[in-house]
């Protein structure tokens, strides 16, 4: 029968109709890579599921025509544009009213599903009756709004919660974390996982005889329970709080709220998401959310892939950093050979890398197949294979000079250079080389495996297409590339390096360690700087601080010095400013009556802006977006803040200043106006005068 849905002239969804009156969707959103729940693409979906419903087929599969995934959720391009929580809302409730028009169609519904299947492309698979998946590593399916500070919006909480349970589907959704099929199908987000070539009749079979839909766990049903979830959220929250505070994130808090107050009722619980959703996107934390978001995707597009992809990365010096970053490049594909002079340092590499791989790729197979791309390489025959060589021996300009005047002759004639150098500028290493537009800085960052950015550092001498190689280099294993220019610190370390010792100063005049760590976790940091600076390694702290000292303003404070003196090196020694007990350190309370200075976070955050502002002065970095980019993901700094330059502007730069001249005033030149101020009190003068 023939549903007359073939000649709808849809832009981003085509439509088949088969010989057994099944309706195919395919999703193909137009000018774009990646399938997304537009306005433009939900109004062609609403349109053919008025249709669907006149002229109910026997059954309907939805899936998508990109090879790259199912749907990556609603288009976060859109998130921005609300100009009030009303028309929020009604965008929302737009999305509400489709993806119900979707879950009442008379006939049985299928989402087929292979690659990402996130946030409203999962709630839209939710409204389906069954959800079918790829069993594949590719596959990952989950509702990761929590991230972007909001949470699921169009029904997903209440679909969710039908689907797996009110603990799990909580859990799914409050980390925000994906999921394999199979762990998707474990969970019951999915109904089945199979693999790629039996997706297609998967699906016609589930729709020629549907399946009975097992219904939850009766002890599932019961946490529902309104007398237990009040004790269940109570819970949840104080988990929740660990990890965030509901000032600084509402998003959870508000998903536990719903779920506590609504989960009797159907309808009204729909109704509250909605508004609840429009409630948090309108508001500053999921708007910075979304712009780091944008930020992330902006350092992703630098690192646009090349004609000649690399193969073989060679990498020389087998210590934490050079084994760590071996490792990793293994995971992400490639093939790498190891170099180091000595048997018990590869031999330590290898070790680190099977724990890493264990944690990551769990099955044997995947993580024999991993090492047998890590090759530990005492005589350095990989060398001339290599595509990339990255150089991460010890901090010492002569030693590395030599390493290159050997190495260069025996490398590819046009492989890639790169140092993992995080003080030495790139220039005097160039010096020794045949082809000094060869070298080009990767300063990746401890751990290697868990932070996100690479400092892609130029040198006078390194070419624009080697800076372009490194950057694609770095994306290509799933890294962000931010190009800074070859100066002490680059941008991370140099504007890290004042924050963390004005924590040092601070605790040399007595305010105890515990208030200074919770001032700067209460302004939204990951850790405080003082456990961040054990963490770390004090010796290598000293070592930045005093390399910078030589070009910066800053003097080390001597509590930093003697405690490595003394062989405190933080928790790698198990002492350092703190003493460490199983890997945590001890945090000492202070007394009941002890009253801190209200300028602790000023002076910690302010010192960091300061620096962004020289930076920026200098050239270190090319705009605000990439130095607020850069600070994000190479410190960890408080995201939903969206970055020193825009917290700087949120507040006002002159507000800001003023407080810096106080500073100044009260504790020293530290604190002194960098260059490069004016370039931020302008507009907002020239702004004030049109104003006024
Ligand atoms: N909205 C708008 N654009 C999106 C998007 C979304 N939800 N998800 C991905 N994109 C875009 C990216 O901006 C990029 O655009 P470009 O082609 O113009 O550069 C493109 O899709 C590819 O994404 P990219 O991030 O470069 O690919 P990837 O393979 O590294 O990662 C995802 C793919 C889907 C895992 C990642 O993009 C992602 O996490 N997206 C957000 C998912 C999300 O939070 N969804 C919930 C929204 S409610």
């Amino acid at each position: 029968m023939d549903t007359g849905m073939m000649d709808k002239p849809y832009k981003h969804w085509q439509i088949e109709q088969d010989e057994e009156n099944f309706v195919w969707l395919h999703l193909d959103k137009a000018d774009s890579r990646t399938n997304t729940l537009s306005a433009a693409v939900l109004t062609e979906l609403e349109d053919a599921l008025n249709h669907l419903h006149q002229h109910p087929p026997r059954g309907l599969v939805i899936r998508s025509a990109k090879d790259n995934g199912f749907i990556a959720g609603a288009d976060i391009g859109e998130f921005t544009g609300f100009d009030s929580q009303h028309a929020a809302l009604e965008a929302i409730q737009r999305g509400h009213r489709i993806f119900n028009l979707l879950e009442t169609l008379r006939c049985p519904t299928v989402a087929l599903i292979h690659g990402y299947c996130l946030g409203g492309g999962m709630e839209m698979a939710l409204a389906c009756r069954y959800r079918i998946a790829e069993d594949d590593p590719d596959t990952r399916l989950g509702l990761p709004e929590v991230r972007l500070g909001i949470h699921p919006g169009f029904g997903g909480t209440v679909r969710t919660l039908e689907a797996a349970g009110p603990l799990t589907a909580l859990n799914i959704m409050l980390t925000g974390r994906s999921f394999s099929a199979r762990a998707a199908k474990k969970m019951g987000l999915i109904d089945y996982a199979v693999p790629k070539r039996h997706l297609l009749n998967a699906a016609r079979s589930t729709l020629r005889k549907p399946p009975k839909k097992k219904p939850l766990a009766w002890w599932l049903t019961l946490l529902n329970h309104k007398l237990l979830r009040p004790w269940i959220a109570k819970y949840m929250i104080k988990t929740v709080a660990k990890k965030a505070a509901r000032a600084h994130y509402p998003a959870p808090y508000a998903l536990i709220d719903l779920w506590q107050h609504y989960a009797d009722d159907r309808e009204q619980m729909l109704r509250e998401e909605a508004v609840s959703v429009a409630n948090l996107l309108v508001g500053r934390t999921a708007q910075n959310l979304i712009r780091v978001f944008k930020l992330q995707e902006t350092l992703k597009g630098l690192g646009q892939a090349q004609e000649n992809k690399p193969n073989y990365v060679h990498v020389i010096g087998g210590g934490v950093m050079g084994g760590d970053i071996a490792a990793w490049c293994a995971l992400q594909g490639y093939q790498v050979s190891i170099q180091d002079r000595e048997h018990e340092t590869l031999g330590r590499v290898i070790k680190r890398a099977f724990a890493l791989y264990k944690k990551r790729q769990k099955i044997p197979r995947l993580i024999s197949t991993t090492l047998d791309r890590l090759m530990p390489d005492l005589p350095g025959h990989g060398l001339a294979r290599a595509d990339i060589v990255i150089e991460a021996i010890f901090e010492d300009v002569e030693v590395k000079r030599q390493l290159f005047r050997d190495i260069e002759p025996r490398m590819k004639a046009e492989a890639l250079l790169c140092t993992n150098t995080s003080s030495i500028p790139l220039e005097e290493l160039a010096e020794a080389l045949d082809k000094p537009e060869r070298l080009v800085g990767l300063h990746f960052f401890n751990p290697v495996a868990k932070m996100p950015l690479i400092e892609i550092v130029r040198g006078k001498n390194s070419s624009d297409e080697n800076v372009q190689r490194a950057s694609a280099f770095a994306k290509s294993i799933s890294r962000l590339p931010l190009p800074v220019s070859s100066s002490p610190g680059f941008l991370v370390n140099r504007v890290l390096m004042p924050y963390l010792i004005e924590a040092v100063v601070l605790a040399e005049e007595g305010i105890p360690l515990k208030v200074i760590d919770d001032e700067a976790v209460e302004f939204g940091m990951p850790m405080g700087p003082i456990e961040l600076a054990d963490t770390v390694g004090l010796d290598i702290c000293l070592k930045v601080a005093d390399i910078l000292s030589q070009n910066m303003d800053i003097s080390v404070p001597e509590r930093l010095r003697t405690l490595v003196e003394r062989g405190q090196l933080g928790k790698k020694s198990g002492q350092g400013f703190y003493a460490f007990k199983k890997g945590k350190p001890v945090k000492t309370p202070p007394d009941k009556d002890y009253i801190p200075p209200t300028d602790i976070q000023e002076r910690l955050i302010l010192r960091m802006v300061n620096e962004v502002i020289a930076c920026l002065h200098d050239g270190v970095v090319e705009n605000a977006e990439l130095a607020d980019a850069g600070i994000i993901f190479g410190t960890g700094f408080a995201p939903f803040r969206g970055g020193p330059m825009h917290y700087l502007q949120d507040r006002g730069a002159r507000q800001v200043y003023k407080m810096l001249e106080q500073l100044q005033q009260r504790y020293g030149q530290r604190f002194a106006p960098s260059n490069g101020w004016q370039a931020w009190l302008e507009p907002e003068i020239a702004q004030e005068e049109n104003d006024g």
